[in-house]
């Protein structure tokens, strides 16, 4: 993870009139070649263009892309209050510059104590969640990506659906949000700790090495405990994100009400969010699964006892609800 200078960023992401001028690379037959210079803007002649040559992505320095993150941090706020720039594309800056942010965590698991910078970010998320319609929202977290990491996209989208999920179901204040916020975006952290090996695959949950990969959320919690900077939701929903509601998970085994409701409702989003995702495995495509057909199959297990049941519906009807939104929008 740590040898990246190149980093791709998709074209989705380079807004004109809003992203910081920066050269632009563009990837030849393996080399990088300069698509733009930094005095050049980059138009939305551009973006047509490479979208008509089907490419998705260009590259940045990974120097620059330390001052675009911080940039584009920095002046979140004020781009969520813009006229002229849709809901949609908002949704697409925001979360991939929260995606960006887990990179530099990932990359250097140090940074995770550096509060400022994730309440920020879930504060925003949860400003844009109260500004936006569903449509607007699925959309442009569907566009969000850690390109070949799919952990990074992943854990934007669970913290998304997760903070939606706890404002419909719990009466929480905006603190208790921000440790769900926290904890989803961080409940995969242990992954950083384990081998580079492992978490380099792009289908790394997925089965392979499955018990390696099972260590992360004991490793996760550990790191994050010692720090001393989180809650107790926090390192609940980070340890516990893979228990089972009959005690067959992991890493405690823990069953029933024993395992913290917070850590409950988010194994839903987690689990929903990895059956729907599409993923990519030696360059092959393998789609996600339907939503119906995810929640069939989370239903079924629901029923064999993998999660609380009574939770489970309500966390059913609130995705068919953001579905209908969406489809009648
Ligand atoms: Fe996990
Ligand atoms: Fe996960």
């Amino acid at each position: 993870m740590k040898y990246r200078y190149w980093r791709p960023i998709s074209i989705d992401y380079i807004t004109p009139g809003y992203f910081p001028d920066v050269a632009l690379y563009m990837k030849v037959n393996g080399n990088f070649v300069m698509y733009k210079t930094p005095e050049r803007k980059f138009t939305e002649d551009d973006r047509l263009r490479l979208e008509r040559n089907f490419m998705e992505f260009l590259y940045i320095r990974a120097g620059d892309m330390m001052e675009i993150n911080d940039y584009l941090e920095n002046n979140l706020a004020e781009m969520l209050e813009r006229k002229d720039i849709s809901g949609i594309v908002k949704g697409r800056i925001l979360y991939q510059t929260v995606v960006n942010y887990l990179i530099d965590v990932f990359e250097r698991p140090e940074l995770v104590s550096c509060q400022e910078r994730y309440v920020n970010l879930i504060h925003l998320m949860l400003l844009h969640q109260y500004s936006s319609t569903a449509k607007e929202r699925i959309e442009s977290l569907r566009t969000v990506t850690g390109l070949n990491y799919y952990i990074f996209g992943h854990s934007v989208q669970v913290a998304a659906l997760n903070l939606l999920m706890h404002e419909n179901l719990f009466d929480m204040n905006l603190d208790g949000l921000t440790d769900v916020g926290i904890g989803s975006l961080f409940h995969d952290m242990g992954m950083a700790l384990i081998s580079d090996g492992v978490l380099d695959r792009p289908d790394a949950l997925c089965g392979v090495e499955f018990h390696k990969l099972k260590q992360h959320t004991q490793q996760g919690y550990e790191f994050m405990q010692q720090l001393g900077v989180f809650s107790k939701s926090v390192l609940d929903i980070v340890r516990h994100h893979h228990e089972r509601y009959d005690g067959s998970g992991y890493p405690t085994g823990a069953k029933g009400a024993a395992i913290p409701i917070t850590a409950q409702a988010t194994i839903l989003c987690d689990v929903y969010n990895a059956l729907t995702t599409d993923r990519y495995r030696s360059h092959r495509k393998r789609n996600g699964m339907t939503h119906e057909d995810a929640l069939k199959l989370m239903r079924e297990e629901a029923r064999a006892g993998a999660y609380n049941t009574e939770l489970f519906n309500q966390f059913e009807e609130i995705m068919n609800v953001i579905l209908m939104q969406y489809e009648h929008a």
